[in-house]
């Protein structure tokens, strides 16, 4: 007999992203022509720097256990860089490594939140908070981002949150924000700041994309006075760095705070590999050119993505602030057609052609705030962006073929209409 699982492990919903890479590489691989636009993965070579220093790194026999906090050299790497690239004053003490930011949500979760605890996100948000909240038994409670407010968090929730919640423990902020690109300002991360400070609440601050900022400079909550203790900033060298298959992050933050993400990483990972870490820091020693060439040609993508995008009858699209996802709104070709965002998206991908597909996420992918946008990732060359805008175009207006989608599909069918603000 199996024995019987968890409530937790079947409530769990994985990161939708993977879900449809895997439906589009089986589509691509039965002969279909996928523009697969749904992964937020960067399609550039990791860099120069940081393959050969990880290559030598092997080659030398750092191939054994380290501690779990992470190298001192690649703490110390980091210390340099945040505090050059964000402003910081801090420490390789204050830096713990990590295969990659995902993992800081689970023990930024174990560090701070007991059951029932209330956890403020903004939604839509990134899926894996959900699980990683549910895992400590705590409680989300989600504040809507609106595309009229440029999808940046509402201080308004967040004092709501903290007056009314029966027990407010937490707050998720990611800035630069994946899926909407909204970029949280300097004034909306100072009156955070005012808000938490000296309260027991814990930020977790997710910053994979804090060199994608496409106006101005990135801006971290860890720079306002008081936040390292209360914070715990995430970041990844996925991202800006290309190096998303090496799983490397790190997180910054008080020592305190630290010292207890260090005891958790021992009972979880042990050790990030030691060559791994040692690849991260000659990135950030001798890569920031190769980063800086490859996010200037992520703007221009993103740039390129929004204008077709706009050009499409039904769609609406904001330049996002930071990141390289769009987020447009598609609720007029939805309402039109009866569809929901989830449902376009798999028609993109499965129904509106034989021969030729899109991948993209509908926006429920990240909570029902993110019901009636798509997402669409820009890591493809220029012409496939422009070959993807025309099939949207042409796609959505094949009504027939929706229909019969539907019909094949009827969850898909949607139960009431979007709303168009
Ligand atoms: C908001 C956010 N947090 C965390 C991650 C995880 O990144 P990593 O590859 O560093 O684990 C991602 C990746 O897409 C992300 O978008």
């Amino acid at each position: 007999m199996s024995p019987s699982f968890t409530r937790f492990s079947l409530s769990v919903q994985p990161e939708g992203a993977f879900t449809v890479l895997a439906a589009a590489r089986q589509l691509a691989a039965a002969g279909k022509d996928v523009i697969e636009l749904e992964i937020g993965d960067s399609p550039y070579a990791s860099p120069e720097g940081a393959v050969e220093a990880g290559i030598q790194a092997i080659r030398d026999g750092r191939t054994s256990y380290g501690p779990s906090v992470g190298l001192s050299e690649f703490r110390a790497a980091v210390a340099d860089y945040v505090n050059e690239e964000h402003g910081f004053s801090v420490e390789a003490e204050h830096v713990i490594a990590g295969p990659g930011a995902k993992t800081f949500e689970q023990l930024f979760c174990e560090a701070f939140l007991e059951a029932d605890d209330g956890v403020l996100v903004f939604s839509p948000h990134f899926p894996t908070y959900a699980a990683n909240i549910a895992r400590r038994g705590a409680r989300m409670v989600l504040s809507s981002l609106r595309a009229a407010d440029a999808f940046r968090p509402s201080l308004d929730d967040v004092r709501r949150f903290l007056e009314e919640d029966a027990r407010p423990k937490a707050i998720f902020l990611n800035s630069p924000h994946n899926p909407t690109g909204g970029v949280a300002t300097e004034a909306d991360l100072a009156g955070l700041a005012d808000l938490v400070r000296g309260r027991d609440v814990a930020v977790f601050s997710d910053e994979p994309y804090d060199c994608m900022v496409w106006a101005g400079r990135h801006h971290s909550l860890l720079a306002q006075p008081g936040m390292l203790e209360q914070t715990v900033a995430a970041y990844t060298f996925s991202k800006s760095f290309s190096m998303s298959g090496w799983r490397l992050g790190y997180a910054v933050s008080s020592l305190e705070n630290i010292a207890v993400l260090d005891l958790l990483t021992n009972t979880a990972l042990s050790c990030v590999p030691p060559f791994t870490q040692i690849a991260g820091a000659a990135a950030l020693w001798h890569d920031r050119a190769y980063r800086d060439a490859r996010i200037q040609d992520f703007q221009r993508k993103v740039e390129l993505l929004v204008t077709g995008l706009n050009g499409v009858d039904g769609i609406t699209c904001l330049m996002p602030g930071g990141t390289f996802y769009v987020f447009p709104s598609v609720a007029a070709i939805c309402n039109r057609v009866g569809i929901t965002s989830h449902g376009l998206a798999m028609y993109l991908l499965e129904g509106a052609d034989d021969q030729v597909g899109v991948a993209c996420l509908g926006g429920e992918c990240f909570g029902e705030a993110g019901a009636g946008f798509l997402r669409l990732s820009c890591a493809q060359p220029d012409e496939r962006l422009t070959a993807a805008v025309s099939f949207i175009a042409e796609a959505s207006t094949r009504t027939p073929r929706i229909e019969s989608y539907l019909d094949a599909y009827p969850e898909f069918r949607s139960a009431e209409l979007y709303s168009l603000d």
